[in-house]
């Protein structure tokens, strides 16, 4: 992932991130008011190119950027080279909460600093994705993360997220919400192309299975299992190349908006499930 430094401010604890100006850059959302609180998420499997794709959505928009995945690789990241036992939780979440994960939100794509330090060259390796996914596990650890994503949604409340949990946990009051998927054949041939580019043997069976199995794996854990929250627009960008995507998303964000210009009914509209008009409130 390439870094461009917007000014030499890195290495500082970025307190009060200043807001990006709002830059449409699409006929799409061309002219559309942003309202002062858009919360966008984007979960869904692995492969489904749902980090380029956010971030993309997020520069149409003029909207800050998200990758929680990046905060989990940095925890793993954190874990190895402290040799850390993952076991012991109450040490892996002290430690991960000594090392001050921040995110330089003045970089494109933003920087996650450990200790003010960049940790981004360390997110990709090897060592750190095989052990991402127990960290990801560790009810503890998700706990921390979800609190640092919900201070993120307060002090940048233009935001695309991305994940696994931002609409089902972390912010189910999303004002838009989507899921993306792909079939686990068509990632296997993105991740198979990736292989090949670099030279490596490739087994495409093989990279469907595992796939399939992690998809497997992530949806029936116990702790934030992935689910597509019911509220989610789900778009299945197996058939769809990246631009088409991106495109997708930016018109559905701005079908929403657009629709919230809409009068409201003078009066609540009458909840056939109880017979008699709106209900309790609630839920
Ligand atoms: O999206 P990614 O590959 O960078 O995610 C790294 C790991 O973190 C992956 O195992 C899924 C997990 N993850 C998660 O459990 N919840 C999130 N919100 C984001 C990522």
């Amino acid at each position: 992932m390439t870094t461009v430094k917007k000014n030499d401010r890195a290495r500082r604890r970025p307190v009060v991130v200043p807001m990006r100006p709002l830059s449409p850059q699409s006929p799409q959302s061309e002219g559309l008011p942003l309202p002062d609180r858009l919360i966008i998420t984007i979960d869904g499997p692995a492969g489904t190119g749902k980090s380029t794709v956010a971030r993309a959505l997020a520069h149409r928009l003029g909207l800050d950027f998200l990758d929680t995945g990046a905060m989990y690789r940095a925890a793993a990241a954190i874990a190895i080279d402290a040799a850390l036992d993952i076991h012991d939780h109450d040490q892996l979440v002290n430690e991960i909460e000594r090392r001050d994960l921040h995110f330089d939100f003045d970089a494109d794509p933003p920087t996650l600093l450990c200790c003010g330090e960049s940790i981004m060259h360390r997110l990709r390796d090897d060592d750190v994705t095989r052990l991402v996914s127990p960290i990801a596990a560790i009810d503890r650890l998700r706990q921390e993360m979800v609190r640092k994503q919900r201070q993120i949604g307060v002090q940048h409340p233009r935001l695309v997220t991305e994940g696994r949990d931002q609409g089902s946990v972390v912010f189910p009051d999303a004002d838009v919400k989507f899921f993306l998927y792909a079939s686990p054949r068509v990632r296997a041939q993105r991740r198979a192309k990736d292989e090949h580019a670099k030279g490596l043997p490739v087994d495409l069976d093989a990279l469907e299975q595992a796939i399939s199995d992690r998809d497997h794996r992530d949806s029936t854990r116990t702790v934030a299992p992935l689910t597509c929250p019911a509220d989610a627009e789900r778009i299945d960008t197996s058939n769809m190349s990246f631009d088409q995507v991106v495109d997708a998303l930016e018109a559905h964000v701005t079908r929403v908006l657009g629709s919230r210009k809409a009068p409201r009914p003078a009066h609540r509209a009458r909840n056939p499930a109880l017979g008699s008009a709106g209900g309790t409130g609630s839920a």
